[in-house]
């Protein structure tokens, strides 16, 4: 593991995935930064049209509209973001794939309702998407290629699904269009030199129950993790005397303030040590070193504050 995390970013497309809510976005944004800074011209990929990304890079003066889907914005020199709608992904599709009908076809509101209920297919558009974002030739007329692609993928069990997603379709269709480009994707992210995965994860035991569960399930699929990055770690701020000292400070406490900030100080000190375990528990179950983020205190994790975590990230990569 730690022979293949320094080869992370040389990795053009990378999907970031874990549990709901652990810092994905986050975690994608600040590795996009670390790219950038390498000089790899660098988009982060939203599916689902989230624009997280984007809005962190925003002050809140500015309206954040929702219409520029499925175009890439330039967040800071050479990082880019863009956030993938299924479907304008499948009128993008047809368009380039088959001119003028195609456009006509992706335009048709039956057609799009009838391709859009077939199971699975707004996840292979989006990860087609992402395929023909990764290419050095884009298909895209004009685009100018990326030389990483950073995935902010969905939450860990649909993460999983939307990564098979080609395989099955090129099973089903054997034949035609759909099959080929589906084996053609699938086959990309089959290639370790090609693609990368990253967990993220907070030390918490949902998060690394699932951590560990994703790990198994992507080997159900020969593919491995390259990084685990531990999340919103808490500083470990007190030793045993001071501990001593803070309880004792708290039995005398005479204000209601003066009680609060002990009491805060003591459960941040139970949090980290609870974290000390788990993180403990994933590196044992995953035999290998893990990456950490610190917790930013922060009303909003904006722009100074990603660049922050990508500073950390960078010592450790
Ligand atoms: N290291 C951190 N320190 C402090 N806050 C953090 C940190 N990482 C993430 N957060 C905050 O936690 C929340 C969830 O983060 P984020 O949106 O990146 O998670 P996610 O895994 O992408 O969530 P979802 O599953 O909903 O897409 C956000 O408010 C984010 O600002
Ligand atoms: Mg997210």
């Amino acid at each position: 593991m730690l022979r293949l995390v320094p080869a992370l970013l040389d990795k053009r497309l990378i999907f970031v995935t874990g549990k709901g809510g652990v810092g994905k976005s986050t975690v994608a944004t600040a590795l996009g930064l670390v790219s950038a800074r390498r000089g790899l011209r660098t988009i982060v990929v939203e599916l689902a049209r989230q624009e997280r990304v984007k809005r962190a890079f925003e002050s809140s003066s500015q309206a954040a509209p929702m219409d520029e889907a499925l175009e890439e914005v330039e967040l800071a020199p050479g990082l880019f973001t863009i956030s993938i709608d299924p479907q304008q992904a499948m009128e993008e599709y047809l368009r380039v794939k088959t001119g003028p009908l195609g456009q006509a076809l992706g335009s048709s509101k039956l057609f799009g309702a009838f391709a859009m209920a077939t199971p699975g297919m707004r996840e292979l558009l989006s990860i087609g998407k992402v395929w023909e974002l990764a290419q050095l030739q884009r298909r895209t007329r004009g685009a100018a290629p990326y030389d990483s692609v950073i995935v902010d993928a969905p939450a860990s069990g649909h993460g999983v699904g939307i990564l098979r997603t080609p395989r099955t379709f090129a099973e089903i269709a054997r034949v035609g269009p759909i099959a080929h480009q589906g084996r053609t994707i699938a086959t990309t992210i089959a290639d370790r030199t090609f693609t990368g995965f990253v967990a993220v994860a907070t030390a918490e035991e949902m998060p690394v129950n699932e951590t560990l569960a994703l790990r198994d399930a992507l080997a159900g699929d020969q593919l491995e993790l390259d990084a685990v990055i531990v999340n919103a770690r808490y500083p470990e701020r007190f030793g045993p005397a001071e501990l001593t000292g803070l309880r004792d400070a708290l039995m005398r406490a005479q204000t209601p303030v003066g009680r609060a900030a002990l009491r805060a100080a003591l459960s941040e000190h139970a949090r980290m040590t609870v974290q000390l375990e788990q993180q403990a528990r994933l590196c044992e179950g995953l035999g290998t070193a893990l990456l950490e983020l610190p917790f930013v205190f922060s009303d909003r994790l904006a722009r100074p504050e990603l660049e922050l975590l990508a500073d950390r990230l960078e010592e450790q990569l």
